[in-house]
């Protein structure tokens, strides 16, 4: 046994390096027999104050811990970059492909045999799922779980309440006194956004695609069975390591078709495109944007959760959780993929029941029948762009307005309240240099704020496009991801004030009505206006970092290394 587990490429060892690899183990008061032939077990830990959402995550990795060495393992604990959705500027997702490499780098160079992803806050999913991809030793994802759900004024609230509440203070219907209570009464236990926001979306991505024991999307943060989950897959990962059972047995083509049908069914966020197709392609899995438009077409929306729906991550819990959802899509789901405990995705959510058919519904009486992500077309968009019906507004989804075009995002804060900005709720709102390379990072910038003489009119929503993305949490008729980006060039960057734009989902187009030659006129005129960046990790990230379409991830980091180390000697 102790022969073919990598970690005895280091403890096994004879003369300097083995005593070296050892003696400074023991500093930790550990002995010898404790590591030396066992599963050593990586916890990969995004713990951090300043990731409120993972702040929990030593007592997660405790138990996780416990099921290890229950199991005959022995479990080293070591920390990765974390990424704060909330603290993090100018936005997380800069940082997501540098946290993916420290992951990767961190398992490779280490004697580990297999790993547990610590995950929570959006981009702490995807980043070390991408990280692992490229490495490919037994993985197990344990999320952090949601909230519980806040409550605010006799109401229910969470994360999707922030855009309601920024609409009522600019509006007067609430006072800034109100919204300083509604920030404790919203954030009242550890865990995640409570609602169906990104990172909800990537722990049930997670679930989906096998990575993680049932039920590990749902469970509250703040409730015991999460650490009783921890800890079972702190014993499951052990085994793993003794099968071999590695990411690639996993993380097939019918994993992330899986993933993708069941994002439709339970309103993911639109960041789900964009991380799952950068996983994809760490496995050298092929997945594009009409992959995700296909297997999202015709699966009804069975959960009922906001920001599509009504209710909580709490709610979705108490009233059975995904493996429900994965039940209910039959033999839409390839029921024969295999998933880290070893059993099939059929075998696992066999039987499982909903214990309330307003949470989810079954598939003869959906909630929705628009839903999963629209994949558009169009010349404003050559390589794509996405949009989630079910949080738009049924009558923009297909609408043609003029377009009102913010050259960045601090153009639109300067000019947005602007009681001369000719605009109306028919305009078309179009928020430029916001994707990968022009912020730089892609920030969650794309469901625009309303103009607050529109929304005193009762204006609730209206058609806006972007090359950035939206919040997991955030809703509305805003169309993402747009590629290629202003700062490359795309069409995107050629629009102009009054310019006609028609939307159209359901023929998935998305069409700049301007004649070819004025286009080509003004392509031959225009001039980037992005910052660029000289130094460091951000000059890296805008040299290297793909479009939306491809999953934002760096250019070289795409595939794997796998677990061998380079250079093998002190
Ligand atoms: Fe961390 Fe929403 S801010 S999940």
């Amino acid at each position: 046994m102790s022969t073919s587990l990598r970690s005895a490429q280091w403890f096994g060892r004879t003369g300097k390096d083995g005593f070296i690899y050892r003696a400074w183990m023991k500093n930790q008061g550990i002995p010898d027999e404790e590591f030396r032939g066992k599963p050593v077990i990586g916890i990969c830990n995004t713990w951090s104050e300043l990731t409120p959402c993972n702040a929990h995550f030593r007592e997660l990795a405790e138990s996780v811990k416990k099921g290890v060495i229950a199991a005959g393992g022995f479990p080293v604990e070591f920390p990765v970059m974390s990424l704060g959705e909330t603290l993090i500027k100018p936005t997380a997702m800069l940082y997501r492909n540098l946290a993916a490499m420290d992951v990767e780098e961190s398992i490779r160079a280490t004697p580990v045999d297999g790993v547990v992803l610590l995950c929570g806050c959006d981009k702490t999913t995807p980043s070390l799922v991408m990280g692992a991809c490229s490495v490919n030793i037994p993985t197990l994802v344990v999320s952090g779980g949601p909230m519980l759900t806040g409550r605010f004024e006799g109401r229910d609230i969470s994360t999707s309440d922030v855009w309601r509440f920024n609409d009522a203070v600019r509006s007067g219907a609430m006072t800034q006194e109100q919204l300083t209570v509604a920030e404790a009464c919203m954030c009242r236990s550890r865990g995640h956004c409570a609602v169906m926001g990104t990172a909800s979306t990537m722990a049930c991505m997670v679930e989906s695609l096998g990575l993680s024991l049932p039920s590990n999307a749902a469970i509250p943060a703040a409730d015991s069975r999460r650490k009783v989950l921890a800890q079972y897959s702190g014993a499951r990962i052990t085994e793993m390591v003794r099968e071999n059972l590695r990411l690639s047995d996993i993380l097939t083509r019918e994993a992330f078709e899986n993933a993708i049908r069941v994002n439709a069914a339970i309103g993911g966020s639109t960041n789900f495109v964009i991380h799952l197709l950068a996983i994809a392609g760490r496995m050298g899995v092929a997945l594009d944007l009409e992959d995700i438009h296909h297997n999202s077409a015709g699966i009804p929306l069975l959960a009922n959760l906001q920001p599509s729906g009504k209710y909580f991550m709490e709610d979705f819990y108490y009233a059975g959780g995904l493996p429900v959802v994965m039940n209910r899509l039959g033999d839409r789901l390839h029921r024969d993929a295999i998933t880290v405990n070893g059993r099939t995705v059929g075998e696992n959510v066999e039987g499982a029941q909903a214990w309330n058919p307003d949470v989810i519904a079954g598939p003869e009486a959906p909630f929705k029948t628009e839903t999963g992500l629209a994949v558009l077309r169009g010349n404003l968009c050559a390589d794509g762009a996405v949009i989630k019906p079910s949080a738009a507004s049924p009558h923009l989804m297909r609408h043609t307005g003029r377009a009102v075009v913010f050259r960045d995002i601090e153009d639109y804060h300067a000019r947005v309240d602007d009681p001369a900005l000719d605009i109306d709720e028919n305009s078309v709102m179009v928020l430029q240099n916001v994707g990968p390379v022009g912020y730089p990072g892609m920030p969650e910038v794309g469901n625009m704020a309303i103009p607050r003489r529109l929304l005193e009119k009762g204006v609730t929503d209206m058609v806006r496009i972007s090359d950035g993305r939206m919040s997991g949490t955030g809703f509305g008729t805003v169309v993402l991801h747009v590629s290629p980006e202003a700062a490359i060039g795309g069409a995107i960057a050629l629009v102009r004030d009054g310019d006609l734009i028609s939307l159209d989902v359901e023929a998935r187009s998305l069409t700049l009505m301007v004649d070819e030659a004025e286009l080509a006129a003004r392509r031959a005129a225009w001039q980037p206006t992005h910052p660029t960046v000289n130094r460091g990790y951000v000059q890296i990230y805008q040299r290297h970092v793909q479009q939306a379409h491809l999953g934002a991830d760096m250019d070289f980091l795409r595939g794997g290394s796998g677990s061998e180390v380079l250079r093998d000697s002190h």
